[in-house]
């Protein structure tokens, strides 16, 4: 991946989490249903956005739409997240906030 890219990605992120800090008041207020798997999903996708993302996008998708999704997290924007975790949060996606 270009290199220029990725700085640019994680500069984003870390914006992102600085003004995550700014609002966190309102941020505790989305609570995800609950599942097996959702203390996965607040642990690792709350890191750079907010979860309402999750939210938002559960009209659009299915179980396909949240795998591109989590890939995309992971390899576009580096999220740390270990396969093992990342089958769990698709699971718990695609039963919660599929549509
Ligand atoms: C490393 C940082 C990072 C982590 C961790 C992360 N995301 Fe994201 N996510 C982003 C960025 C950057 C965007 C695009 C900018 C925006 O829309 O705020 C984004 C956008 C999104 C979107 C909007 C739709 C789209 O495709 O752009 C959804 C939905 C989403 N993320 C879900 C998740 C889920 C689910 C997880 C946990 C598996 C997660 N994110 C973890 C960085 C991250």
């Amino acid at each position: 991946m270009n290199s220029s890219i990725t700085f640019a990605v994680s500069g984003a992120c870390l914006l992102m989490a600085l003004s995550t800090d700014v609002v966190r008041a309102d941020e505790s207020t989305i609570v995800l249903k609950p599942g097996d798997g959702l203390d996965i999903v607040e642990g690792n996708c709350a890191a750079c956005h907010s979860l309402d993302l999750i939210q938002m996008n559960s009209p659009i998708q299915d179980e396909k739409g949240w795998t591109e999704t989590v890939g995309k997290m992971v390899h576009v924007m580096g999220a740390p997240i270990t396969e093992d975790d990342q089958k769990q949060i698709i699971t718990y996606l695609s039963t919660n906030y599929s549509k």
